[in-house]
């Protein structure tokens, strides 16, 4: 595995909070994604955890921070999913695309864009519920040449890339507020004042991501390699036992309903990209604690019943909605912990909501539930979310506007599974 520029000393004195570090290297610069985990706490975690380690699961992997470090680090990599755009980020952000080639690419694209322009050729915009609610008519239009574009002048072997670009492109130009993560409108007063710029945009983020191509491809060790799985945690994980060496993750906060609405986020993009409206619009409803269901995981965890206890007194609808959640994560424990080998170590990032007034101490409710499976608690790390990363800040009621300073820690829980 190679090695930190720091020293074990002078990364313990740093703390774990990077306020200033840049995030956005190598392929982490491709796109933005709800609730993404730092790149250097990702890092320190391998580097610390993962001595001698060949494999890394992400089983929450989101846009794929914990994979790319992985490849970074030499250690090959699984990841699993159940949002369809998440694991399009991971997997374009993993990629082994020839940067040479990428750009060459690039080139020929700009060409095909221009004579599709000079020549008046006018592509069908996707039919998708709301379209002309989410876009400008000009938007729709330049969207539908770029995709088409895309479709007809890039190969398919390097297609994702260009199609994370124009995912970037689609968010930027749509009439959603770019401070919110949830689906909400920009109202209508300054929606007129506002000029979606399709094409500059598209060709900002080709640039950008092909300097982030460069320094991945340049810095990854060539042999390692990364698979993603669009796939609910709780159907399995497509591993052999006790194969995973370290799992390095951060899980939902919560429901997506009420915090961090990883589909709602990626709707339009999917959409656009050809999901139908079902798919799109069923993330937050599939991922964890998205429907009540009957309690199948059998786990104990007292501190999460005296949270429930106190929000039940508020709202007990609330209370079985957050019950529900937890019920799903412990779902989820088997399959981890049968991949994982004897002594092997899983690092989770969390951070305790408040619901209905009551904190609820997730770091030590996953504690409480992962010992009913078989893992020991070695440490628990916290670092502070600096300002410029607050998308942790969530509407409770699904209100535009309505911000509840929910969570300003993280806490990177260390678990260790018992021989
Ligand atoms: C906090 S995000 C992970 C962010 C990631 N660490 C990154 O840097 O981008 C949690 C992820 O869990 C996923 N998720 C929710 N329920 C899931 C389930 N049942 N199975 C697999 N993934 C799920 C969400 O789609 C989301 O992408």
């Amino acid at each position: 595995m190679r090695l930190l520029l720091r020293t074990q000393e002078e990364e313990e004195e740093a703390g774990w909070d990077y306020a200033s570090a840049d995030t956005k290297t190598h392929t982490h610069c491709y796109h933005i994604y709800p609730a993404m985990m730092i790149p250097q706490v990702a890092r320190r975690l391998i580097h610390t955890y993962g001595k001698g380690a060949e494999l890394l699961l992400d089983p929450f992997c989101g846009s794929g921070t914990s994979l790319v470090e992985a490849r970074l680090a030499g250690l090959n990599a699984v990841g699993l999913d159940i949002n369809p755009f998440a694991v399009l980020l991971a997997r374009t952000k993993t990629a082994d695309y020839d940067p040479i080639l990428v750009r060459k690419q690039a080139h020929a694209l700009r060409n095909y864009v221009d004579d599709l322009l000079k020549h008046g050729i006018q592509p069908e915009p996707p039919q998708f519920f709301n379209i002309d609610y989410w876009f400008k008519p000009e938007a729709k239009r330049d969207l539908a040449l770029l995709r088409y574009a895309i479709e007809q002048a890039i190969p398919t072997e390097t297609r994702d890339f260009f199609l994370v670009a124009f995912a970037a492109t689609v968010r930027e130009s749509s009439n959603t507020r770019l401070d919110e993560y949830k689906l909400y409108r920009i109202p209508e007063s300054k929606l007129h004042a506002y000029t979606p710029r399709v094409f500059e945009t598209f060709w900002e983020r080709v640039g950008r991501n092909l300097r982030g191509l460069e320094e991945f491809f340049q810095e990854r060790v060539p042999a390692t390699h990364v698979q993603v799985y669009e796939r609910d945690l709780r159907q399995g994980i497509p591993l052999p036992t006790a194969t995973v060496d370290l799992i390095v993750t951060s899980p939902p906060y919560g429901d997506s309903q009420t915090t961090v609405a990883y589909g709602q986020f990626s709707r339009l993009v999917l959409q656009w990209l050809g999901y139908d409206d079902d798919t799109a619009k069923s993330i937050d409803r599939r991922a964890l604690g998205g429907k009540i269901a009957p309690v199948q995981a059998r786990y104990e965890s007292p501190s999460l019943v005296t949270a429930l206890e106190a929000i039940a007194q508020a709202c007990p609808k609330r209370a079985k909605q957050v019950k529900q959640f937890y019920d799903d994560f412990a779902l989820c424990f088997p399959e981890i912990t049968r991949v994982v080998k004897p002594n092997g170590y899983a690092c989770f990032v969390v951070g305790n909501r408040t619901v209905k007034g009551v904190r609820i101490p997730t770091d030590q409710i996953l504690i409480e539930i992962a010992s009913c499976f078989g893992w020991r608690h070695l440490t628990t790390h916290h670092r502070n979310i600096p300002n410029k990363r607050m998308p942790l800040r969530n509407s409770p009621t699904n209100k535009a506007g309505e911000l509840s300073p929910t969570m300003t820690e993280e806490h990177i829980v260390i678990l260790q599974k018992q021989p």
